[in-house]
């Protein structure tokens, strides 16, 4: 099942799962809507010839959704009953550090192996380097705000884009990078209002008619996107700052070639651990090696950003 906040790349890992099964020679079933489809008993077939030209496709064709009653014990024995009726031996959840604290919770309880796959743009999953569809996530980014930068420069202005990433700054940090932002700012980070304003006044000083300064969602410094603006506005009168919020665009769209073997990858080595016999495990992408991790210990921490990024920014937003 893919469960939490849909990601590119997601319908690649639903048909690497299907044709490993199939080539494994195991059923394979998908859920529909995440948890919320073991809880209603919705799912579909899924053999090799069902997931045929899906590899490209955004969204995900089993659907997402966040289940409430899933985190009721009542929903959870629900869906363990609908399991056991289906005969299901073990479970391949596609999904964020949400989904996979609620198949921890339910492996525990019910004792129905477990094996996650990261899927979220955020990329905020410890143990893999990267999460299915990040790196789509980041291509939408560079093509959007190099749209914004056209028009940024015709018209001398100060843009403010403001992209996702909940409370990781990955999106912001590497696509600011690939945009050149002239700042950048997340939520591990907390640059202050002050340097920004500094950092700005000196951009003008230097040359510069427009810039573009990317915001993560998460960011800390104290002020929404729209409030930032205001406030670089009342202090920097000269600049004309505009407000981009991406949103879900940020979700969507045909997953990138590195997401499809990413996912692809992820979900192979997935059907492997589950035949066998592992159980409560993330599988993830070190260092270009597809590694597995326990639950368990994925869930404990966070992977960092690397602050020599940060560094690169500054020098090159001179
Ligand atoms: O986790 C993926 C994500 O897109 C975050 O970046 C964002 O904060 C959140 O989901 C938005 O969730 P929803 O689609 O429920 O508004």
């Amino acid at each position: 099942m893919t469960s939490g906040g849909d990601s590119p790349g997601m319908n690649a890992a639903i048909r690497a799962v299907a044709r490993a099964s199939s080539y494994y020679r195991v059923e394979c079933l998908g859920f529909m809507r995440g948890f919320q489809g073991m809880i209603e008993n919705d799912y579909i077939e899924l053999n090799a010839r069902s997931v045929r030209n899906i590899i490209n496709l955004g969204g995900t064709i089993l659907k997402s959704a966040r289940s409430k009653e899933f985190l009721t014990e009542e929903g959870r024995v629900k869906a363990a009953a609908n399991l056991k009726k289906a005969n299901i031996d073990a479970m391949i959840l596609i999904g964020g550090d949400g989904t996979f604290r609620g198949g921890k919770v339910f492996s525990e309880e019910h004792n129905i192996p477990v094996i996650g796959v990261p899927g979220t743009i955020d990329n905020d999953i410890f143990g893999t380097h990267y999460t299915i569809g990040y790196d789509t996530a980041l291509n939408t980014v560079i093509d959007a705000v190099d749209k914004i930068r056209d028009t940024a420069s015709s018209h001398n202005r100060l843009f403010f884009v403001e992209v996702m990433g909940r409370d990781a700054g990955f999106i912001a940090l590497n696509s600011g990078i690939g945009a050149g932002a002239e700042e950048i700012l997340i939520p591990e980070e907390d640059l202050g209002l002050d340097r920004l304003l500094n950092s700005l006044e000196r951009s003008r000083r230097s040359g510069k008619t427009s810039s573009i300064v990317i915001v993560s969602e998460g960011d800390k410094i104290g002020k929404n996107v729209f409030e930032l603006a205001a406030y670089v506005k009342d202090n920097l009168p000269y600049y004309d700052a505009k407000v981009t919020v991406l949103g879900h665009i940020q979700r969507g769209g045909s997953p990138t070639c590195f997401d499809r073997v990413l996912a692809s990858r992820l979900c192979v080595k997935a059907v492997e651990l589950a035949l066998d016999g592992q159980q409560d495990i993330m599988v993830g992408m070190m260092n270009n090696e597809i590694k597995s991790i326990e639950l368990v210990n994925a869930l404990k921490s966070k992977p960092t950003i690397n602050k020599e990024l940060l560094r690169i920014s500054d020098i090159l937003s001179v």
